[in-house]
């Protein structure tokens, strides 16, 4: 399976350096393991890992004071990048037009895009889910050759950092969706962890996690991938 280990905005460079050489003795199994640290990290990060970017500007190179370009990650090494995660689009306020922005710039510096894709509680209860996703990924692969290569990956918006995991069936609901539609790899994230592992390895058509929290703390990372194997 593929575990993608997302930090978001966590650790100094020194907590990063003992993080990475704690990394060193973890157990992965035979998991693909993807770290995604803060983008100023990437350097760090030894080339027998393979690592993505947390992001990607919706711009070319030039006078774009402050933004990282899909181009200068790809010369840092990393062989994937998030690209529309709920917290760019919910706390940066980044609509679905910008998230194709970076998708487009992900494709044409050769970095292997993980779409995040989900619903909000509101979406999830009224029942429209499943529909609403499937608009959204439309509408970010519009114009976009099918063939490429990508990962996506279902994240309840309401389940990102809460503890609130949807029941398998819905989870599954999605998935399988994906699965059918698309015909790529598909990760689950959203407040996976060490205790929930167990039922959340039962879904169908996933071939993987996308973990925030639990992605900091090795010891309960361990324990996620050794119930996982
Ligand atoms: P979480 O985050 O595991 O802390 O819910 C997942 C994510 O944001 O990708």
């Amino acid at each position: 399976m593929k575990v993608a280990l997302n930090h978001k905005s966590n650790f100094t460079k020194d907590e990063i350096l003992k993080y990475l050489e704690d990394y060193k003795s973890l157990n992965t199994y035979n998991h693909e393991m993807i770290l995604i640290p803060s983008v100023c990290y990437l350097p760090l990060i030894p080339d027998n890992i393979t690592y993505a970017s947390e992001d990607v500007s919706s711009k070319t190179m030039g006078a774009y004071t402050g933004e990282v370009t899909a181009k200068a990650i790809k010369s840092l090494g990393a062989t994937y990048t998030l690209i529309n995660h709920s917290e760019r689009t919910t706390k940066m306020n980044e609509n679905l037009d910008v998230s194709k922005q970076k998708l487009e710039q992900a494709f044409s510096n050769d970095l292997i895009p993980i779409i995040c894709i989900g619903d909000t509680l509101e979406e999830h209860k009224r029942g429209t889910y499943v529909e609403k996703i499937k608009k959204d990924m439309d509408y970010l692969l519009s114009d976009i050759d099918k063939s490429k290569d990508f990962i996506i990956a279902y994240e309840p918006i309401f389940a990102i950092g809460t503890g609130i995991v949807p029941t398998n069936d819905d989870i599954e609901k999605v998935t399988t969706m994906l699965k059918e539609t698309y015909h790529k790899k598909v990760l689950y994230g959203g407040s996976a962890n060490e205790n929930n592992i167990d039922e959340l390895k039962q879904v169908k058509n996933i071939d993987g996690f996308l973990l925030g929290g639990i992605s900091l703390k090795l010891s309960s990372l361990q324990e996620f991938l050794d119930k996982l194997q």
